[in-house]
């Protein structure tokens, strides 16, 4: 039997679920430590790219720890986490269809993290032909285990199936983006270029946030705003269906792969944040992994007019309509 055999796959699933609770407990631990000693995140930080970009000791710990159980149990498959990505000059997408990948950020949320702001957690994704069909996100100070694997649906704290409300799933709005929580991040590009990354969100966070017919008509008036500051727990938040839609871009695989794989159990459409050139008629392309392009859109129900996925499609293009095309082009992608 394979390890991605159908009782192999139960057996990754397993080992993931409990790997992300053991990262889970470190997480906390250190946390735990923290707690007593805010204001001391400077000495206890590291930056990356930039000011905003950092790693913490329990990043390195947490990715040491997974990547050698993982190694020890699947010496086979491959690994890709955050942190020894990050410390090579490669920003090529290195996943291929040649071995099942591993794909981890170790502490999603770092900032969060370094703050004591509860949203941070530790995400694993697991990577079969390009596609994640499994994913553990355990953000232990919320005391959330998300979880999911390819046709064994899509779980919170293993008990609660994935979307909440389900009985039955909601339709989205027929006004949408009216009427749906939007989530979004600022991600670490912060750089001051007119017309560069950081504007572009901007204006297309207003653009979402405006009222009806504001904007030239752009005006989305959505419900509210949310940033959490992990994009796998935005996207987990998008499985539960507490977020209808998430648009971001620049975050990497790790900070996805577990919440697509999550989204997508649940009954979520993941495609690409960059609006095509005739958005009303193009088709929905299936997500990117290395794209660094993200648009998320909550499991839904069908409406006296249309099914569960044509209301997804319809608020794809109404928030392509809104949205500024962001530039995050990379090797091998
Ligand atoms: C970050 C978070 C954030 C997103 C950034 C990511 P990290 O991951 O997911 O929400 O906007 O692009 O890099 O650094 O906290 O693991």
């Amino acid at each position: 039997m394979t390890a991605t055999g159908s009782d192999g796959l139960d057996e990754v699933y397993a080992f993931a679920v409990q790997l992300g609770k053991d990262a889970g407990n470190m997480l906390m631990d250190a946390a735990r430590e923290r707690i007593g000693d805010a204001g001391q995140s400077e000495q206890f930080t590291e930056e990356k790219d930039s000011a905003v970009d950092i790693v913490t000791k329990t990043d390195e710990d947490v990715e040491a720890f997974i990547k050698s159980s993982i190694a020890a149990k699947y010496p086979e498959h491959k690994f890709l986490g955050e942190e020894t990505y990050s410390k090579g000059s490669s920003r090529d997408y290195l996943i291929t269809d040649a071995a099942p990948t591993w794909c981890v950020d170790p502490l999603d949320g770092t900032v969060n993290f370094t703050h004591l702001f509860p949203m941070f957690c530790v995400s694993i994704g697991f990577i079969v032909g390009g596609e994640a069909i499994i994913g553990v996100i355990n953000a232990p100070f919320l005391n959330q285990l998300f979880s999911a694997c390819r046709g064994r649906g899509a779980w919170l704290n293993e008990s609660l199936p994935l979307p909440l409300v389900r009985n039955p799933v909601p339709a989205l709005p027929q006004q949408a983006p009216s009427g749906c929580v939007f989530s979004c991040e600022w991600g670490k590009d912060r750089r001051d270029t007119p017309d560069g990354n950081m504007h572009r969100k901007v204006e297309s966070f207003v653009n979402m946030a405006a009222e009806p017919g504001g904007r030239g008509g752009k005006g989305g008036m959505v419900h509210g705003v949310r940033s959490l500051g992990s994009a796998t727990l935005d996207l987990a938040y998008t499985a539960m269906g507490a977020f209808d839609i998430w648009w971001e871009g620049g975050c990497w695989e790790w900070d996805v792969a577990a919440g697509i794989a999550i989204v997508q159990e649940a009954g979520g459409l993941v495609t690409t944040a960059n609006p095509p050139q005739d958005l009303d008629t193009a088709d929905i392309p299936e997500v990117r992994l290395g794209s660094r392009l993200y648009l998320a859109v909550r499991p839904a129900g069908p409406s006296p007019t249309e099914s569960g996925r044509q209301g997804q499609e319809r608020v794809v293009r109404q928030v392509w309509s809104r949205v500024r095309p962001l530039e995050y082009a990379r090797p091998g992608a």
